[in-house]
């Protein structure tokens, strides 16, 4: 995948689609999964945490965590496509402790920062090799930190056969099993929606 036609793909109409499309994919591509971040959030974001989001979009997991009512120390969301980010900026301009950056998140080396939480959902598909960005994300975690992921695996064919247009159109591929098995500290492996979606949970407490 290229970077550049994944970033054409959100920022058509200054991505001001992409928050509708979202809560249609909530509903009826993998709900479980989505209630699943939810349920990670609940469980684990709390006052003194700091969290790392890579690929925030236009901050949906933000905004989640907002909803919820769920009290955090701060919040840093990576993303690579201008639009995403300023409906993101939009949206959390008046809260200090919420900040994005522009940046590819193949490329962590210049951030020294370490968090208690690093989130990453519905982005691993457009990452042409997921383990090794998973795997240096994980430096960027601290002890007993934990990081949480959502990503498109392939499912059963009947998902696959209307499926696949909207891969190609969203130019993104099902993250292989290979990928997965080469991720470090996976403490659990879920799947959702027939294989459509796979969620993995770290934990580094080595
Ligand atoms: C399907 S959206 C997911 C957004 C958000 N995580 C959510 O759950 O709503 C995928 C996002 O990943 C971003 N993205 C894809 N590859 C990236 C990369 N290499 N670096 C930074 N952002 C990337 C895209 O710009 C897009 O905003």
């Amino acid at each position: 995948m290229l970077n550049r036609d994944v970033r054409k793909v959100y920022s058509f109409f200054q991505a001001r689609w992409y928050d509708c499309f979202k809560e249609i994919w909530n509903r009826l591509g993998a709900p479980e999964a989505e209630k699943n971040i939810q349920t990670f959030l609940k469980e684990y974001v709390s006052e003194e945490k700091s969290i790392l989001e890579l690929g925030c979009g236009t901050g949906k997991n933000m905004e989640s965590i907002q909803r919820l009512n769920l009290l955090f120390k701060n919040y840093l969301g990576l993303d690579f496509t201008t639009d995403m980010l300023n409906q993101a900026i939009n949206k959390f301009k008046s809260n200090n402790r919420v900040t994005f950056k522009q940046q590819d998140i193949s490329k962590l080396d210049n951030l020294d920062e370490k968090y208690d939480i690093i989130i990453s959902t519905w982005v691993m598909s457009h990452i042409n090799s997921p383990s090794e960005v998973i795997n240096k994300a994980q430096k960027l975690l601290k002890q007993d930190g934990t990081f949480y992921l959502v990503f498109m695996t392939k499912p059963k064919w009947f998902i696959n056969l209307w499926l696949w247009p909207f891969m190609l159109l969203f130019k993104a591929r099902y993250v292989p099993e290979s990928e997965i098995q080469k991720v470090q500290n996976i403490k659990k492996v879920k799947r959702y929606s027939f294989n459509l979606a796979t969620s993995i949970l770290i934990n580094k407490n080595e």
